[in-house]
């Protein structure tokens, strides 16, 4: 299946960003916490799968003086997201390699896409490495144990997702739903990463009914990261579960985390 890229022109997912996670109401209170504090202190935002750019209408609406520039691997996302915002910068993606130079940006937000990544540590070395100082992502779904990512157990059907009645069949519009050890991710984030700070939210929850996948929830999971020379600093407010999973890999991590982002 590999990512699928083109699944996500089915034309009923370019019509709900149209509508939808376009104003500050319709981001998450676990995305919130991090995201609009993180506007305040960001003169540039990267947006790595901006989808029909929603994200730069709320971002223009939080603070207006932010340069913003989207990108995504749908042609049909991005053709949307210049029709709607015509004023701003919207580029279509190869989806591997980010097609900026080292430092780039001041913060790199990308929500809702690594979850569908199958190699998400490529994909957040990339957005880690044209950051200049933070970066805003949503994790792959968490586990609290081992696990080996099969994407043949653990698909979404955008289809379905975006209620389509279009005659194609399911697996043209099957992307990948990617669950990973937790330990595993925080393991990576510090050792390859190797950033001064992790701060990461998250809560278990049920998934949409698009959605395959061999367990009855997953950790949905937000990090802020921020680059530096100090030795990492992870904070969580993340369920026990996940925490018991991170001290038995000898993971070491502080919570919770009043003082987020001062
Ligand atoms: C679920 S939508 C999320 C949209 C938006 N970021 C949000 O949180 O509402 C996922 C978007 O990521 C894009 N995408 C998927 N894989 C990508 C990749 N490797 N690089 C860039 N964009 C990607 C898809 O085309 C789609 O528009």
């Amino acid at each position: 299946m590999g990512q699928n890229f083109k699944a996500w022109d089915l034309d009923e997912a370019i019509g709900y960003y149209e509508q939808l996670r376009n104003k500050p109401e319709d981001i998450y209170e676990s995305e919130r916490v991090f995201f609009f504090p993180l506007l305040y202190k960001a003169r540039s935002v990267l947006d790595v799968g901006c989808a029909a750019g929603g994200f730069y209408n709320i971002i223009r609406t939080v603070n207006p003086k932010i340069k913003y520039t989207g990108i995504d691997v749908s042609e049909g996302m991005v053709d949307a997201a210049k029709k709607v915002f015509p004023g701003a910068d919207f580029r279509v993606t190869s989806g591997k390699k980010i097609e900026f130079a080292d430092n780039s940006f001041d913060l790199v937000v990308s929500l809702g896409v690594l979850n569908h990544v199958p190699d998400y540590r490529s994909f957040i070395k990339e957005c880690y490495r044209v950051s200049k100082r933070y970066c805003l992502l949503d994790l792959p779904r968490l586990l609290p144990k081992s696990y080996t990512f099969n994407e043949a157990d653990s698909y979404m059907v955008l289809k379905d997702r975006f209620h389509s009645n279009k005659p194609v069949e399911d697996k043209e519009t099957k992307v990948p739903y990617v669950l990973a050890d937790a330990a595993e991710v925080f393991g990576f984030l510090k050792d390859d990463l190797k950033p001064a700070v992790v701060l990461a939210k998250g809560y278990f929850g049920k998934c949409d009914k698009s959605v395959t996948m061999p367990f009855d929830q997953v950790c949905f999971t937000v990090v802020c990261i921020e680059k530096g020379r100090r030795k990492t600093e992870i904070i969580t407010d993340l369920p026990k579960e996940i925490r018991w999973r991170l001290k038995e890999e000898n993971i070491g991590f502080t919570e919770p985390f009043e003082r987020i982002l001062k």
